[in-house]
């Protein structure tokens, strides 16, 4: 049955949140988890839905995966019988591609569905593939299944043509047992990638260099069992930061920030308050923020997955604002639903103008993809009155137990099945 939100705004978001592990960290580990025979016990991860559906992908090429609790599995990838990752797993996520990288690392061999287009714009491969095939790998694309084998791999010098995250990992991955030193150049720097390189290397690969545009990477012959525990989420953490900016007061536990240094600088910039401590961060604000211009860059660039969030926020703030998307072509979808709120924005290519209004109202409006998604809820809770939002299979992706960390926070906020109209009622009568 399909859930939705149902939010009553206003209430200032005043406590504690607990951030949970990187969800974008937690795919490429999960995926890298299944490179050695041995067991790999990997905790911290979030208990979201991307995370649930590469842990099937896994289980369904023969891996054992043993939950041993929300946040904790165990991967024994000893009992792999199939190297072919099929389309209704590249469908649910994207991100199972990474068993590509896997997998061809492992056994020089694998097949896995070619990803369409998604929510956020067309997400071309061709820098995985041209890593692939620097390696030595023979790539092939028939019948939507993107065919990889080689003899051997052999190490290369390879040079990204634009700064990617999913490349980048996934040549981390191939290249990782291949003969002989790979170098990356140009690579993503984003805190994920460093988790997937440290996770790597704790199972016995030698990575160097990863938070630096330059990985260099020496083949060993084999990998090795693990216990490995993931980073915090920056995008949960700057989700919450956000949030509390609009008007609150909120400490959020669990967290590096130092990832978070590209939000916090726009936030003070602004006019919010921003305390940062060894592994919390408290932001507060009482009063209505400024205009500042964003952009969206690699990291540590301004990340695009906040750039909705931010974009709500500033809808909010006093005079024009502008925030320009430079990673993905499609990320905007949330302004018309944002425009049934009140909020004065006008998207013009890749940027989006924005008029600060000084409130939004409820209304009943639909995720469009998962951060834009968690932007919304940031909406519903400072709009006046009630907001529905559906289609939040989106947002819990990436997001979990988002309706009870919220609640804790002291706001309204429940989960309740579309066309309920008696939940509706009920949540109505509880919330006043
Ligand atoms: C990762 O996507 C994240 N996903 C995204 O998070 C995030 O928005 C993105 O990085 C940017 O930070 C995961 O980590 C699973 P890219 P990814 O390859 O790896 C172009 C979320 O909300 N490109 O760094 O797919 C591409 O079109 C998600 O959690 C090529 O041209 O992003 C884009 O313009 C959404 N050719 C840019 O590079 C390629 O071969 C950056 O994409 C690969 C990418």
């Amino acid at each position: 049955m399909e859930n939705q939100y149902i939010i009553k705004g206003g209430t200032p978001l005043k406590g504690e949140v607990t951030i949970g592990g990187a969800k974008n960290a937690a795919l490429g580990i999960l995926a890298a988890a299944i490179m050695t025979d041995e067991t790999v016990t990997i905790e911290n991860l979030p208990d979201v839905r991307d995370i649930n559906v590469l842990l099937q992908a896994i289980e369904g090429i023969g891996a054992t995966v043993q939950r041993i609790n929300s946040h904790t599995v165990k991967i024994n990838g000893s009992t792999i019988g199939n190297i072919t990752i099929d389309y209704d797993s590249i469908r649910k996520i994207r991100a199972s591609y990474y068993l590509l990288g896997a997998l061809l690392g492992k056994y020089n061999k694998a097949q896995v569905a070619l990803p369409g287009g998604c929510d956020i714009g067309s997400r071309p491969i061709d820098q995985h593939l041209k890593g692939f095939r620097a390696l030595g790998a023979t790539v092939t694309i028939e019948h939507g299944m993107i065919n990889t084998f080689a003899d051997s791999l052999v190490g290369n010098h390879i040079f990204l043509d634009v700064v990617s995250v999913g490349a980048t990992i996934n040549i981390m991955l191939a290249s990782c047992m291949a003969e002989g030193r790979t170098v990356i150049e140009n690579a993503a720097k984003e805190p994920h990638i460093v988790d997937v390189a440290n996770f790597l290397n704790s199972m016995g690969a030698d990575i160097k260099g990863a938070g630096t545009d330059k990985i260099r990477i020496n083949g060993v012959s084999k990998l090795h069992s693990s216990e490995y525990s993931i980073i915090p989420d920056q995008i949960e953490a700057g989700t919450f930061m956000v949030a509390a900016a609009t008007h609150g007061d909120v400490l959020i536990k669990n967290v590096i920030p130092k990832h978070l240094e590209a939000i916090s600088v726009k936030l003070i910039e602004i006019g919010a308050t921003v305390e940062e401590y060894d592994d919390a961060v408290r932001v507060s604000a009482d009063h209505r923020l400024g205009h500042t211009q964003v952009k969206t860059l690699p990291y540590p660039g301004f990340p695009t997955d906040m750039q909705p969030q931010i974009a709500t926020l500033l809808a909010l703030s006093e005079g024009t604002s502008t925030v320009t998307e430079s990673i993905f072509e499609n990320r905007f979808k949330y302004v018309d639903e944002l425009a049934r709120m009140g909020a004065s924005i006008k998207v013009e290519g890749n940027v989006a103008i924005i008029e600060g209004v000084e409130g939004f109202t409820g209304a009943a409006i639909s995720a469009p993809d998962l951060r834009a998604g968690a932007a919304l809820v940031v909406a519903g809770l400072v709009a006046e009155g009630y907001t529905t939002i559906d289609s939040i299979h989106f947002i819990e992706r990436g997001y979990e137990n988002f309706e009870g960390k919220i609640t804790a926070l002291g706001a309204s906020m429940e989960k309740i099945p579309v066309d309920d109209e008696r939940a509706v009622m009920k949540f109505k009568l509880k919330v006043g």
